[in-house]
């Protein structure tokens, strides 16, 4: 059951995830309900996908009356940042984690000496500018909630999902490549200004994980794990990345801020 505490702060903890309707967002919902939390599901468009994950998500928790919404966002959007927050503040009241996971690929892999404006201006909208400033947004929410006192035990945290494309090259898709590095940065950027403020930031970054996003060059990276591109010789899958959230929700890297977790199947290890 909801129990409201005294503030009429529910005393049950809230994620915001974005881009929750599908893959690897929508792991991440379904993992957090598992070690009960409410959740705020972020999606760009497709409302049947979002009420589609939502009912995953709700069955996914054991706790009676868990609390699931969606609201449609597009994060590179000033006014739709804003209204997310205001619909999460007005149904749920409180929030103790972000998830900043919607992200695109481009539309069209193209040569570096190729590549258009209109794509870099559309990935780096999306893949920084939105979540740089959602967190910063949610970041002054969290600071407001510690300093009211309102909610007892209050420990956020802000997560960031990134890639190992935030510093491996591929010429043929700079500007993702740049914008995950920049999300890099900006969860060390948080993790420096926030943990004064009781707020722990993280980074977790995927390697190659089986989704929508990845399903066009499915061969190419089939051949590629089999020829050992990471030790673990398998596809990621988005559970492998909730888990990883899930980890850090509960509260078990609590000496640890503007730390990268790598959900890559030891992709990054330089071998010999
Ligand atoms: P996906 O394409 O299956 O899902 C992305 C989600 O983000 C969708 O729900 C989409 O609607 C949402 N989204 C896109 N633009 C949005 C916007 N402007 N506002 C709100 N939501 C928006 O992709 P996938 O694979 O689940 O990726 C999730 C995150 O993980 C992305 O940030 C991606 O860059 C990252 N990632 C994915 C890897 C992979 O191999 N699939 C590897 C490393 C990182």
């Amino acid at each position: 059951m909801d129990v409201p505490n005294t503030s009429g702060t529910s005393d049950r903890k809230v994620a915001l995830v974005t881009g929750a309707s599908r893959g690897i967002g929508r792991a991440i919902a379904i993992e957090l309900a598992r070690v009960n939390y409410d959740v705020m599901m972020n999606y760009a468009a497709n409302r049947e996908a979002a009420d589609e994950a939502s009912v995953a998500v709700r069955a996914a928790s054991t706790r009676e009356g868990v609390r699931v919404a969606t609201c449609q966002a597009n994060i590179a959007e000033a006014s739709d940042r804003e209204e997310l927050l205001q619909k999460t503040r007005q149904q749920f009241g409180r929030l103790d984690l972000l998830v900043n996971n919607a992200g695109i690929a481009p539309e069209k892999r193209t040569d570096l000496l190729d590549a258009t404006v209109e794509s870099f201006d559309q990935l780096l909208d999306v893949n920084l500018k939105g979540p740089y400033f959602l967190t910063q947004a949610v970041a002054r929410w969290m600071i407001e909630q510690r300093t009211s006192g309102e909610i007892g035990d209050y420990h956020p945290a802000i997560v960031s999902i990134t890639s190992v494309s935030a510093y491996a090259a591929s010429p043929e898709r700079g500007d993702y490549c740049v914008s995950k590095a920049g999300l890099s940065m900006m969860t060390k950027l948080y993790a420096a200004r926030l943990a004064n403020e009781g707020i722990n930031v993280y980074e977790i970054r995927p390697g190659v994980i089986a989704t929508d996003m990845t399903a066009g060059v499915k061969e190419k990276y089939d051949r590629l794990i089999d020829a050992g591109l990471s030790p673990i010789k398998r596809w990621g899958t988005p559970e492998d990345v909730g888990r990883a959230v899930a980890a850090i929700a509960t509260g078990m890297f609590p000496f640890s801020t503007g730390e990268v977790i790598n959900v890559d199947g030891g992709f990054h290890l330089r071998r010999l």
